[in-house]
């Protein structure tokens, strides 16, 4: 082939190249991002076929040899003209093919922060547990002390030492569950009073409250139950006297019922009190008419109180001539269902989530 005739074949190729690359940015132009790998393919395939090894372009400069001194460098120029021009198409196609590329990247990691978070359900705080906790507020704010004892008590401490021998008929008010002769899942957290009295050692004053869960072999129904919770209180000092009891009762009630809680006291016997008393609330399920919680007569004990029994202040080591005391067992599920209007105790250890939730805050 002459010069002539290589430059024509040069020209072709040229020529055929830059159709298909217009072909390629014409794709381009209206590619979906999805496409880019695709157009990707046939650009590469563009580059080998047009400036690989095996082009025609470089067939045609291999024949450069039959040309004359004079004509070779005509030929040399226009073969690195073309495929200089032909590098820079495909360079610059392979740019804009990167940065639909990254866009495309971009578009796939996007996070959509508008989309609203997956709410998670929040759990409450039990019924008896919140009512517990505002009762130790009201006492912690008169200075008293928590104290806390165990489950399983002695005959001795539950009983014995607060004034109920063996053979007393009182102990028949309180059925126990006996684990041996000498112990016994606790009927009542005024064991804690003995306790506590032992633990201060003859000092004086003794201001706490002692929370917990007592026993007692008794019938479930809307009211009872055989596991339930009490709060003592236990104050002993110099010239205590049974108008002390009085307020600090006066001022729970009100700070729990709130001031327009009707509140009565009636005397009561207990054997480690003397003299004893009960307080009762009006009945907030009925207002007083009479239901099944109140059994019919308006009003429902929240606790048993009195001033300290000489006999108990001196087996826990106090002289009864020198010091005087009170003491009161108080029933916090009695108070929750007073206070939320829970018709049976029973509901409250059940832990069905549609009591449980109304106490979500
Ligand atoms: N422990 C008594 C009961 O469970 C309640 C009680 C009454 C506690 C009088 C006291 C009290 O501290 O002084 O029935």
């Amino acid at each position: 082939m002459d010069l002539a005739e290589l430059e024509a074949a040069i020209n072709k190729v040229r020529g055929l190249a830059k159709e298909q690359m217009q072909q390629l940015e014409d794709d381009l132009r209206q590619a979906k991002l999805e496409s880019v790998g695709e157009l990707r393919r046939r650009l590469d395939e563009w580059r080998v076929s047009h400036l690989g090894k095996k082009s025609q372009l470089q067939q045609v400069s291999r024949q450069m040899s039959d040309l004359s001194k004079e004509e070779r460098p005509k030929l040399g120029s226009l073969v690195n003209q073309t495929k200089a021009e032909l590098e820079a198409q495909h360079d610059r196609l392979e740019e804009r093919l990167s940065a639909l590329f990254r866009q495309q990247q971009f578009a796939s990691e996007t996070l959509d922060i508008t989309l609203p978070g997956r709410r998670h359900p929040l759990g409450s705080v039990h019924p008896i547990t919140r009512i517990i906790g505002e009762i130790e507020d009201v006492f912690l704010g008169m200075g008293y002390e928590i104290v806390e004892g165990t489950e399983i008590e002695t005959d001795e401490y539950n009983f014995e030492k607060l004034n109920l021998p063996k053979d007393h008929p009182a102990r028949d008010m309180q059925d126990t569950f006996y684990i041996t002769e000498e112990l016994l899942l606790r009927t009542q957290t005024s064991a804690m009073q003995v306790r506590t009295m032992e633990r201060m050692k003859g000092k004086v004053p003794v201001r706490v409250i002692a929370p917990g869960r007592v026993y007692r072999r008794d019938e479930d129904d809307a009211t009872h139950s055989h596991a339930f919770n009490q709060i003592e209180g236990l104050v002993v000092d110099e010239g205590i006297r049974m108008s002390d009891l009085k307020g600090t009762l006066e001022l729970f009630a009100r700070a729990i019922f709130g001031p327009d809680q009707e509140v009565r006291r009636l005397p009561s016997f207990f054997p480690f009190t003397e003299p004893s008393a009960e307080v009762d609330v009006r009945c907030t399920v009925c207002g007083g008419a009479g239901c099944r919680v109140c059994k019919e007569t308006g009003w429902i004990e929240i606790l048993g109180a009195g001033m300290v029994h000489p006999n108990v202040l001196e087996f826990a080591g106090y002289d009864s001539k020198k010091v005087s005391g009170f003491a009161f067992g108080l029933g916090p599920e009695r108070v929750a269902m007073l206070k939320y209007g829970i018709e049976d105790i029973r509901l409250l250890y059940q832990n069905d989530l549609r009591l449980l939730s109304q106490f979500a805050r």
